[in-house]
């Protein structure tokens, strides 16, 4: 275990962000000071059992503010940046475009900027071991072709407003090391999944419309496919790349399981017939539903969607020993059975203007009463 230190993490009440935290907090022996906006995507419940944890403490706020964010580094004197906090909602970006360049890129820039000034007035061993941690996305790559992975050599080619704005973060992030010396590291993930993960992303949308008796809406011959890690595992990947990756440099991570969306959604479908079968849920056994595949529907393809995604992670298992713990079919079960258990949680990330249906909704109800 490392000495105990202080990290900033921004973004931690997000998906990743709350398994990170809890990471960190837990077996990584950090103090850790969580800045998050608690936006749409943040749900307050989820850390709400480190709310007296000696070694957390939160502070809401947005990493643009620019007095804000100074004056944490001034009072924490933190040994680096875990920089999670961003607009993540692909199908939001092509709606609206503002929210992603405010914080994606002026946020980044924003922290970039209090990082560099606190880390120039630091000495010795202390600035030497600062770093700052980026963790961005494998979309900035694009799209791929039937053939290829993903590796620290494919060039940018963004095709959302959200990758073109994780895509300019980058560029922020490098030019920092390269301008001005601050050490930072770039982390490139493919698509993650498992607990807290909000409402509206694939994986537990299908789950919870699915138990909910709802369309479960796949784009366009549901023939794209993503290369899925469990969440933990992208944790520990970032722990180790933190206390042991090299200044500058950049690291995509994958677990090399790529699907293709409508298989995904068939195994959601397997898994909950086999763990919640319909015909044990009031509304669903009164429709006489026989399997949660009955409510696939093909939609309209997402504007811009790219075909493939898939990553070499190569590096990051050769330097720094990291590789995925968690196999598909295992991380796919515990994810199910997760939010099957969280029901409270669901509630509250769904409440506000995102999910009325939920409150509504019947199937949920039984669900709840059942267990
Ligand atoms: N989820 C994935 O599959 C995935 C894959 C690769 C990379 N990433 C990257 O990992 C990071 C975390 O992703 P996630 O899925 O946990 O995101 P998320 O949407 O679940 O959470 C984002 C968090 O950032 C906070 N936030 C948003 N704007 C903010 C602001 N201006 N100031 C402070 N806080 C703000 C939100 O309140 C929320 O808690 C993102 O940078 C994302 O690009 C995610």
């Amino acid at each position: 275990m490392p000495e105990k230190r202080t990290v900033l993490v921004t973004g931690g009440c997000g998906f990743i962000g709350t398994n990170l935290v809890r990471l960190l907090v837990g077996s990584g022996g950090y103090h850790v000071v969580n800045l998050d906006a608690l936006t749409y995507a943040a749900n307050p419940l989820s850390l709400v059992d480190l709310a007296d944890h000696p070694r957390y403490e939160f502070v809401k706020g947005n990493i643009t503010d620019r007095r804000l964010v100074p004056a944490l580094f001034e009072k924490y004197q933190p040994a680096g940046v875990f920089h999670l906090a961003a607009e993540t909602h692909v199908d939001r970006s092509i709606v609206s475009v503002d929210d992603f360049v405010q914080t994606n890129v002026i946020g980044t820039y924003s922290l970039l900027e209090a990082a560099h000034a606190y880390w120039s007035g630091l000495q010795g061993e202390r600035r030497n071991k600062f770093l700052f941690l980026h963790v961005s996305t494998d979309e900035v790559f694009g799209s791929l072709g039937k053939e290829g992975y993903f590796s620290e050599e494919t060039p940018y080619a963004p095709n959302s407003p959200y990758s073109a704005s994780k895509a300019a973060s980058d560029h922020f992030v490098r030019a920092y090391h390269q301008t001005y010396g601050l050490p930072t590291i770039i982390t490139n993930c493919s698509n993650n999944y498992g607990p807290y993960q909000f409402p509206e992303k694939m994986i537990p949308l299908m789950i919870l419309n699915a138990l909910s008796g709802k369309p479960l809406p796949v784009y366009g011959d549901g023939a794209n496919v993503r290369d899925w890690i469990y969440v933990k595992d992208y944790c520990k990947a970032i722990q180790r790349v933190f206390e042991n990756g090299r200044a500058g440099e950049a690291y995509v991570v994958g677990a090399g399981n790529e699907r293709r969306n409508i298989d995904l959604v068939r195994q959601i479908c397997d898994f909950l017939d086999e763990i919640a079968p319909p015909a044990e849920i009031h509304p669903l056994r009164e429709r006489g539903l026989k399997s949660y595949a009955e409510l696939i529907q093909f939609v309209e393809d997402r504007p811009g969607h790219d075909h493939r995604y898939a990553i070499d992670a190569a590096k990051i298992t050769r330097q720094l020993g990291w590789q995925a713990e968690v196999g598909f079919e295992a991380g796919l079960r515990l994810t199910i059975e997760w939010y099957l258990s969280n029901l409270e949680w669901v509630k509250q990330a769904s409440s506000g203007s995102y999910g009325e249906w939920i409150e509504k909704n019947y199937a949920w109800r039984a669900l709840k009463e059942k267990k």
